[in-house]
């Protein structure tokens, strides 16, 4: 396998590797190293169904099944489909908003994830041009350029963060068809406490682990200090020269690392531009300092 960075800080192609075919352990480290330094790895030209997707997911960890999974593909619910597509009867197939702001999968769970790996099958096209591009920003250099006064107060801090939050900024949006979360999704995922900064487990670097998704208030601060420090963090981890923007080709294999970016996925295409996008989210259930050594 090649690995072509993009050189922008995220980002890089994997050629020369055919996913329905198993991993050999060199290629499994090489892919969760350039996980770790990359952020953003494509796969271009693959063509995996749900099971092949989850058994390459399944590679680097336990798959999760999302406490409010709508639509998975039949018979793989950690398989779930991201989609504006209907069925002939006008029945949505899939979730049609999935990552419509910023945020990152799963820091609002108490174990959290390692990856991300979405395929995808059909992307808009507007005028020849892709839409739906899913962006990135990279939260190893966010941490490395807060001024030495922020680490040191933020330091050892943790905010609370909550599924909710990000579930109903999604439900307010106009053609959202998320129902209300009910009791027991609420009780299965609770408001969890994360660090504000981690070491991330491939790199063993800091990153700003933080988010407008799912991020509500910062633990010991005051509600006004508290809200106007998200606000610095939040402003600070999107600045331009952290952005990676992801244009989808049918048949790439998208994964990228979930504790060193945030992402967002765009919604600039219409009802009428199908997309249709396999995922499954990849759990930090394993040893990857010692699986990239
Ligand atoms: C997500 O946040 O997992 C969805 C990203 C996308 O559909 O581009």
């Amino acid at each position: 396998m090649r690995i072509a960075p993009n050189n922008s800080g995220l980002g890089a192609r994997i050629l020369d590797l055919d996913l329905l075919k198993p991993l050999s352990p060199a290629d499994f480290r090489d892919v969760l190293r350039a996980l770790g330094q990359y952020g953003v790895l494509c796969f271009p030209q693959q063509d995996l169904d749900a099971a092949q997707l989850a058994d390459y997911g399944k590679r680097f960890g336990s798959l999760e099944v999302n406490v409010a999974n709508m639509f998975f593909a039949p018979g793989f619910p950690e398989v779930m489909i991201l989609s504006n597509k209907r069925d002939a009867e006008g029945k949505p197939i899939g979730l049609n908003d999935a990552g419509q702001g910023w945020h990152t999968d799963m820091s609002y769970s108490h174990d959290i994830a390692l990856a991300n790996v979405l395929h995808a099958k059909e992307v808009p096209l507007r005028d020849g041009r892709p839409l739906g591009d899913t962006q990135f920003r990279n939260q190893h250099a966010a941490y490395d350029d807060l001024p030495a006064e922020v680490k040191e107060r933020l330091e050892g801090k943790v905010a609370i963060h909550d599924f909710q939050k990000f579930w109903d900024m999604m439900r307010i949006r106009p053609g959202s068809i998320r129902p209300p979360l009910t009791d027991a999704q609420r009780a299965k995922k609770p408001p969890v406490r994360q660090p504000i900064f981690r070491d991330h487990p491939i790199t063993g670097k800091r990153v700003l682990y933080c988010n407008p998704g799912y991020a509500m208030h910062i633990e010991g601060m005051e509600k006004d200090e508290s809200d106007a420090m998200l606000d610095y963090l939040f402003r600070h981890q999107t600045q331009a020269k952290y952005l990676h923007s992801h244009a989808w080709t049918p048949g790439d294999v998208l994964m990228w690392d979930n504790i060193g970016t945030t992402h967002n996925a765009m919604a600039d295409y219409g009802p009428d531009e199908p997309r249709f996008i396999l995922r499954v989210q990849v759990m930090a259930s394993l040893d990857y300092a010692a699986l990239a050594a």
